[in-house]
């Protein structure tokens, strides 16, 4: 405790940080927040026009589903991001939603599925978060079970495997903290603690983890035109031109933006992509955007595809024909599944274009980072 003391003033002493002391339980780390905070409420306005302007084709504008009563505010986000990286939020202070939705990866989990609190396995891939707030028909999770956001972020506390928490025993433990009741008070005017205000910032923060700064963004210029041919290498543009077809340019799409739409390529609603031949309850899932989508493996629902590659191939030659397999996966002649028939080389596009919709800016964001420190002997849970 003494050492972590000197440690905390040594750090007020160099760095502009205002510190709020998060002693006593054992493991939680320091909360460390900027003095002012981030800029979370207006960030839509840095978008570039082409991201969210309604008058672009394929823009993000008319599918955000954050609801007129949870705008996003920089403190509502701040508190949100807060609660994200807190290990209070679990049983046994080991978990926190950031463990198993890691930023460098996406908001996604590199294991194939993730390990709760306990060491027990979660039944499907963490999902890659990004671009949540324009997922249009705003329901959540691989099957879309929650209704909305606000909904399915109390879900991972109260889930058994991953936090075993109930949500009284959540505001127990946050109204006795002494920076909570400061945060709550912040985001909503009044420091009480409650379940609805937990759900809704955590919504604040990942409705603000947006990803508009990838290669493929850069080839657009202000007025929203496109510059692809310019900004992309000769191999990224073959690749784009199979994913979606390229005004200007003989249409060679294999047709991966029917589904994967928008400039965040993100679906509108789940789909059954034909992963197997036997699906009795519909085998429909959410469309994920694709931003990051290099830095998410394993791949799909279930992670059973472990590179990009493996992804390409399944939608070149390995579409299942069940009954429930979308029309757009179906040859319009034979009415079977569409085998797309793609040399190695434009196997070898389709995954470096997907590469193009990396955003190292994202992946290192401040805002959405960690703001718990561990400079005592406390360890970060493994
Ligand atoms: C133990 C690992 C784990 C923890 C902890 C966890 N998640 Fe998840 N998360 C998952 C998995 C796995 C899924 C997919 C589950 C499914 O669809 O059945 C998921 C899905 C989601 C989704 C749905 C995304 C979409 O596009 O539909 C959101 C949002 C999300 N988690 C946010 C959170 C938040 C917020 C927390 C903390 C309160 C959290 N998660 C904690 C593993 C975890
Ligand atoms: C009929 C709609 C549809 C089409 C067409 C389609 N996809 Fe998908 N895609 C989906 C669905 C639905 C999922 C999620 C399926 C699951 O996990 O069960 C998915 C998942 C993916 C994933 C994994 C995402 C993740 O987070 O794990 C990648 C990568 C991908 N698709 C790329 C492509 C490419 C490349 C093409 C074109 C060759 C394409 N898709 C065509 C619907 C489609």
């Amino acid at each position: 405790m003494r050492l972590s003391r000197k440690l905390v003033l040594a750090s007020v002493a160099v760095t502009p940080w205002i510190l709020v002391a998060a002693f006593g339980q054992d493991g939680v780390g320091i909360l460390r927040l900027p003095s002012n905070p981030y800029h979370y409420a207006d960030a839509d306005q840095h978008y570039p026009p082409y991201f969210t302007s309604p008058n672009v084709p394929g823009s993000v504008a008319l599918a955000d589903n954050t609801p007129a009563d949870n705008r996003i505010t920089n403190d509502g986000a701040t508190l949100g991001r807060v609660l994200f990286y807190d290990r209070r939020l679990s049983r046994n202070y080991t978990m926190y939603c950031g463990e198993c939705h890691k930023q460098s990866h996406g908001f996604s989990d590199p294991d194939r599925f993730s390990h709760g609190l306990y060491g027990g396995l979660t039944t499907r891939h963490a999902m890659g978060i990004t671009n949540s707030r324009y997922y249009q028909n705003g329901r959540f999770f691989w099957d879309e079970r929650a209704p909305s956001l606000e909904d399915q972020v109390l879900q991972p506390i109260q889930n058994t495997v991953e936090m075993d928490m109930t949500l009284p025993e959540v505001v127990t433990r946050l109204q006795a903290t002494t920076f909570y009741p400061k945060l709550f008070k912040s985001a909503f005017g009044t420091p009480d603690i409650t379940a609805d205000r937990i759900s809704k910032a955590l919504a604040q923060f990942v409705r603000s983890m947006v990803s508009y700064r990838s290669k493929f963004d850069s080839a657009f210029d202000s007025n929203g035109l496109a510059h692809f041919q310019q900004t992309l290498t000769a191999q990224e543009f073959l690749g784009l031109r199979l994913f979606q077809p390229v005004p200007g340019f003989p249409n060679i799409s294999r047709g991966c933006a029917a589904c994967h739409t928008a400039t965040s390529q993100i679906g509108t609603h789940a789909q059954n992509n034909g992963l197997d031949l036997n699906t009795p309850d519909g085998g429909r899932f959410k469309t994920p955007s694709l931003r990051n989508i290099a830095t998410r493996a394993p791949y799909m629902h279930d992670g059973r595809f472990a590179t990009l590659m493996d992804v390409v191939n399944f939608y070149d030659h390995g579409v299942q024909n069940n009954p429930f397999l979308d029309p757009l996966l179906r040859d319009p002649n034979t009415g079977l599944p569409r085998r797309l028939n793609m040399t190695q080389q434009e196997k070898d596009a389709l995954v470096a274009f997907l590469n193009t919709l990396t955003d190292p800016t994202f992946l290192t964001d401040v805002r959405f980072s960690d703001p718990f420190v561990f400079p005592v002997r406390t360890k970060p849970h493994p």
